[in-house]
């Protein structure tokens, strides 16, 4: 059967790393509550010479790197933002051009938060039917650049960032790698919980962040305790023999109630939201990478990417490594 299988991953962060104790001298908050609400205890912010593309285009040359190819035989690049270097072209053309495959296809993915799932089920699909043999898959954003610095309920939860994977298509055997279930969701009648108060169609202007924090937590955890069931349900595979959940990093408090409601124990939830805070479509691939380098997640292990975001959207997705 023909799966789109892993090759490889990589990730880039911004040159500047921003503590608790640095925004706690700017703003109204503190060390102690952004750690005991979220996990957070640092966020890396881009700097005028780091833009979305810039990060991406880093973590796709560190990705091909692993995957052990050249660029040249990419035919599909996936970019997942909600914080594109312009509100077109697409910033996935720009990558195109900078790695130098230019002639596949390339397009941007808008489901925020969860736009690295949608971009994962997306490539996989046309891997499968055979629209393109080799993707690149990334989640890229420079959020700091939409946050209202003033509004503490915000500006603490996100950060800047990039990751990618190479995915290929591949004829396996039906214990082999790959992408075996994903599933997507979306429901609008939420898309004022979590939004942004701008846009080229009704302000003209880019707009600033805003989110009813509380509720957004709570939608989150029923949410994905759902859909996280019904890949497993897909896959006919048991919670038991997940190795590895590389969820959304939005909150700390919303990966370990998600992982108590699937009964999955903490130490197989890959974490880094204490390092990276909220990097939107970026996280479930540099938490993916960061997983992949120090060794946790090993070819053969059974892994679940999870998101959720604004719209609402979320999604899950099992492969075998
Ligand atoms: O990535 C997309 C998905 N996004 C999410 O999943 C985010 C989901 N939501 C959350 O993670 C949490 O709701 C937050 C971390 C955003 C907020 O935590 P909370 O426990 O829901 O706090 P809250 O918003 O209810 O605020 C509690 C208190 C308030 O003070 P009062 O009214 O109780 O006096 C806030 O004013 O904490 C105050 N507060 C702060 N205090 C210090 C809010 N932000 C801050 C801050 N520093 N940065």
């Amino acid at each position: 059967m023909i799966r789109s299988v892993f090759l490889g991953s990589g990730s880039a962060l911004p040159k500047r790393v921003v503590t608790n104790a640095a925004l706690a001298d700017e703003i109204d908050t503190s060390d102690e509550w952004i750690i005991e609400r979220t996990g957070i205890r640092q966020r890396y912010i881009a700097g005028d010479d780091e833009t979305t593309s810039s990060l991406a285009v880093n973590a796709s040359r560190k990705a091909l790197a692993a995957a052990g190819i050249g660029a040249g035989s990419i035919d599909l690049i996936i970019l997942a933002t909600a914080t594109p270097d312009q509100t077109f072209p697409a910033s996935a053309t720009i990558v195109q051009h900078e790695l130098g495959c230019n002639g596949g296809i390339a397009f941007d993915v808008a489901a925020v938060c969860s736009g690295f799932l949608y971009a994962l089920a997306t490539a996989d699909s046309m891997l499968r039917t055979g629209m393109a043999k080799r993707a690149l898959v990334i989640g890229s954003e420079t959020f700091s650049r939409i946050l209202d610095w003033e509004d503490r309920g915000t500006c603490v939860l996100f950060g800047d960032g990039a990751g990618a994977v190479v995915l290929e298509a591949q004829d396996v055997a039906e214990d082999g790698p790959g992408i075996l279930a994903s599933r997507l969701h979306a429901d609008g009648a939420h898309n004022q919980l979590l939004f942004v108060d701008g846009g080229p169609s009704t302000t003209g202007t880019v707009g600033k962040l805003r989110m009813k924090g509380r509720e957004v937590f709570r939608h989150a955890v029923v949410n994905l305790a759902e859909v996280l069931g019904e890949v497993l349900e897909d896959a006919d595979i048991s919670a038991d023999e997940v190795d590895w959940i590389v969820p959304h990093q939005a909150n700390k408090r919303i990966l370990d109630a998600t992982a108590r409601k699937l009964g999955i124990s903490e130490d197989r939830v890959i974490v880094t939201v204490d390092q990276h805070a909220n990097t939107s479509a970026a996280s479930v691939p540099l938490a993916f990478d960061v997983a992949i380098k120090d060794g946790r997640i090993k070819p053969g292990d059974l892994v679940m990417f999870e998101a959720m975001g604004g719209g609402f959207t979320w999604g899950a997705c099992l492969a075998r490594m």
